[in-house]
């Protein structure tokens, strides 16, 4: 099977920073990583924390950078007595353009089901944010040979929900529980096989959306196994958590991303 292709889609490499920096961490390496990026094409989005947005956006205008700035999470209400809860109106307030919604962590860690997906995404789009949803099966489905049906599942809720349009503003993230923070990384064809499913149901439901939507991988990415996944011919760039923490392993997934 040849992997390969020239992508159509403009790449994006999105780091999701996850429970981790500080303000200096976030100063810099927003610094870092905007000095690495200006000769490359790709899109890239970092996504800091919550209370560092608003560091990150304002090293993002000091140096009127064109990296993006993204959330890692929001609320499915739009205010009101919602304790610790966040806003997608108070995201694009600080200057957000995305919002990762349905990550795996958050699934497992806080009973996050399809259905409350697919209200997030609702809600990021209402909010005028892009949401990237994140899909993606446990070690165990997939030994159980049910990665497509639990895939297409967790992306049905969100069409159901959202409607096949609203992924005209999205962005779609395949990361496979088992290669997340496991340096054990989903082989090209496995990723491609996946994508490629993923952008088949998009397809059916709308022929022009499904060409047009990007659909990143995440799970492991580093510099070294970067360039091979990044040239699969559905997989339009990647989300980045370790890697992302590190200006120069960032900055080395970004140029693979050509
Ligand atoms: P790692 O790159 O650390 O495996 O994390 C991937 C991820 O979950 C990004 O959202």
């Amino acid at each position: 099977m040849n992997l390969m292709s020239t992508h159509k889609r403009v790449p994006l490499i999105a780091g999701n920073w996850k429970m981790n920096g500080d303000t200096a961490m976030a100063q810099t390496l927003t610094g870092a990583v905007d000095e690495g990026i200006s000769s490359l094409s790709a899109e890239v989005v970092l996504i800091p924390p919550h209370p560092y947005l608003r560091v990150v956006k304002e090293a993002i205008d000091d140096r009127q950078s064109r990296l993006g700035l993204g959330a890692q999470d929001l609320s499915v209400h739009e205010k009101g007595a919602h304790t610790g809860e966040v806003s997608g109106a108070m995201l694009m307030d600080l200057g957000c353009r995305y919002v990762l919604v349905g990550h795996s962590e958050r699934r497992a860690d806080h009973h996050e089901t399809n259905e409350v997906v697919a209200a997030k995404f609702v809600a990021a789009q209402r909010a005028g944010l892009t949401p990237i949803v994140c899909l993606g099966e446990t070690l165990a489905e997939r030994e159980a040979g049910q990665t497509d049906a639990v895939v297409l599942g967790q992306l049905d809720a969100v069409i159901a929900a959202a409607g096949i349009e609203s992924f005209a503003q999205a962005v779609i993230a395949y990361e496979p529980v088992w290669a997340i923070g496991t340096g054990q990384t989903a082989t090209p064809e496995q990723a491609q096989s996946v994508h490629a499913s993923i952008r088949a149901r998009i397809r059916d439901n709308s022929d022009t959306i499904g060409g047009q939507v990007r659909v990143i991988y995440g799970g492991s990415v580093k510099p070294d196994n970067a360039p091979e996944i990044l040239s699969c011919e559905d997989i339009d760039g990647g989300l980045i958590g370790g890697a992302s923490l590190e200006a120069s392993s960032f900055l080395g997934i970004c140029q693979a991303a050509l």
